[in-house]
Order: structure tokens, then C-alpha cells, then sequence
């Protein structure tokens, strides 16, 4: 008989219900988040304009099967694509569609891929032809934004410290934190806990300890906070209209500090466009 997920998965979980996993699971984190990061460099060369997001994403398709991957997002809640392409004002879950790209569009790619039993997420930011000043410096603060979280991530600094470092250099610079998303657990399965939120106060939440995975994706706005979700069910965009943008890692929690398994093998995560 097969071994049950629950079963295979050696480790404790906390009172907050955080899987803490054991060393040797790292390698394979770290093998599906590589997976993933180079599916997202070998897309760079496909953005431009006049591409669709659904050639981008049958395009995504292809290379998670060529590479021996699986979909995690293909049939996840009824979700019937290799990605997520988020355009513009697009917060997240944007569904790959037969519209054309602009010059101009910016857009998040973002991949989730299951390697081994492991998961492995994360999305970056691309532009369509020529970038505008106002997208650029969305993009830079949004990007530098991920990475002050990812540098509070050590044992026995709390989730909080990751969400208020976001917060306040984000707000430094007069953008906006989306509320209504957060990053989350991952491993052997797609979404657990914790809900990294992007916001918050010093010290509150659950401690970090060795062997906790999660993501860390904040998504940023030009304008005001708040989304919402259109018919489709999905697509998530800003009430105002104004430019959204979003990172996202997978990380490991280690004695000292962090890994991130998603770094990218090309050296394009940011920027893309170089
Ligand atoms: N990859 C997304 C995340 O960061 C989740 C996408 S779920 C989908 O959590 F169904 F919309 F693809
Ligand atoms: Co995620
Ligand atoms: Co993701």
C-alpha cells in the first residue's frame, strides 16, 4: 500500500499547526523551487507585445512537463492553468487569456510546481516593450520589499517582524500593501500553515523556528489597498485601477538564518528585462 502524504512527511507540527520539517527535506525544496525559478528565466525572452498570456502559459505548460514537473496549480480548486499572469492593475490569480499584450504592460508570472512530492512557488515581474518610470519604481519597491522580509526570517524572530519590515518600507514610500492575500506554508502540500501576512506589528505571531517553509509574496499597489475579485472568481485587481506588482519566494527556515529555494539560476529575477 502507498504511504499516506501525512505519513511520508516525518517532523513535528507547532501549536500554530507549522509543519516543522526535517533536514533532509531541504534538498527537496530546494530541487522543486529550481524547477520553478528556471521556468521563470526561460520566460524572459518570451514577453513582448502583441504575445498573449495564454501562449505565455501554454508556453509554461510545456516546460513543466519537459522538465518532469507537475502542474500544482492545473485542478487545483477548478483552476485550469500552468500559471498565474497577473497584468497591470491584476493583483493576482490572473487566468491566462487570449488578450494581447501593450507596450508598456506589466505583468506577474507566477509558477508553482511539484517536484518529488515537494512544492515549489514563485513569480516575479515582467514588461511588455518599454517600462514606464512610475511601473519601474513600483517594481523596485516591491522587489526590495520581498527581500526585507526574507532578511527577518531567522529562529526566534516572528512572522510579525517579516510583515512589518514589508509594511513600513513599503509605506516609506507612499505605495500601498494589499491586505486580502497573504503568503503561506508549503512543502508536501500546496497552501498550509501559517497566513504570512505582508503587514503587521514587531514581535506579534507565531516564532519562526528551523525547518518552517513558506512563501513570502507581497503584493504592492501605486494606489489604495483594497482589491476585489471579478465574476470569474479569480482574477483579483485594484479598486482604484491603479498598478499592482508582486514577488514571491519559497524559503526554508535554517539554524542562522534562511534558504531561498527559488532563487533563480539565470540571475533574473530582478530584473527581468536586463
Ligand atoms: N501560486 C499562487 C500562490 O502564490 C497560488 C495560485 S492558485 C491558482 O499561492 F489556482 F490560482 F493557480
Ligand atoms: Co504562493
Ligand atoms: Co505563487
Amino acid at each position: 500500500m502507498e504511504m499516506t502524504v501525512e505519513k511520508a512527511d516525518r517532523g513535528r507540527v507547532t501549536r500554530d499547526g507549522i509543519r516543522i520539517h526535517e533536514p533532509a527535506a531541504f534538498a527537496g525544496m530546494h530541487k522543486a523551487g529550481r524547477v520553478a525559478a528556471e521556468i521563470l528565466d526561460e520566460m524572459c525572452e518570451h514577453v513582448r507585445p502583441g504575445v498573449t498570456t495564454a501562449e505565455l502559459d501554454r508556453i509554461i505548460t510545456q516546460k513543466v512537463e519537459e522538465k518532469g514537473a507537475t502542474s500544482a496549480t492545473i485542478g487545483y480548486r477548478g483552476y485550469k492553468h500552468a500559471s498565474c499572469i497577473s497584468v497591470n492593475h491584476v493583483v493576482c490569480h490572473g487566468i491566462p487569456g487570449e488578450k494581447k499584450l501593450k507596450d508598456g504592460d506589466i505583468l506577474n508570472i507566477d509558477v508553482t510546481v511539484i517536484v518529488d512530492g515537494w512544492y515549489g512557488d514563485t513569480s516575479r515581474m515582467y514588461v511588455a516593450g518599454k517600462l514606464s518610470r512610475k511601473a519601474e519604481r513600483l517594481i523596485q519597491v516591491t522587489h526590495d520589499a520581498l527581500m526585507k522580509g526574507i532578511e527577518m526570517v531567522r529562529p526566534g524572530n516572528t512572522f510579525g517582524d517579516i510583515g512589518a519590515a514589508i509594511q513600513e518600507f513599503v509605506e516609506a514610500h507612499r505605495m500601498s500593501v494589499v491586505r486580502d492575500f497573504c503568503g503561506h506554508g508549503l512543502g508536501r502540500v500546496f497552501h498550509a500553515p501559517p497566513n504570512v501576512v505582508h503587514f503587521g506589528r514587531r514581535g506579534s505571531g507565531p516564532v519562526l523556528e528551523e525547518g518552517m517553509f513558506f512563501t513570502i509574496e507581497p503584493m504592492v499597489n501605486l494606489g489604495r489597498p483594497e482589491t476585489k475579485v471579478l465574476a470569474d472568481d479569480w482574477t483579483a485587481v485594484t479598486r482604484d485601477r491603479s498598478l499592482s506588482a508582486q514577488f514571491e519566494h519559497s524559503i526554508g527556515v535554517t539554524a542562522d538564518g534562511f534558504e531561498i529555494f527559488t532563487l533563480s539560476p539565470a540571475g533574473k529575477f530582478h530584473p527581468t528585462w536586463a
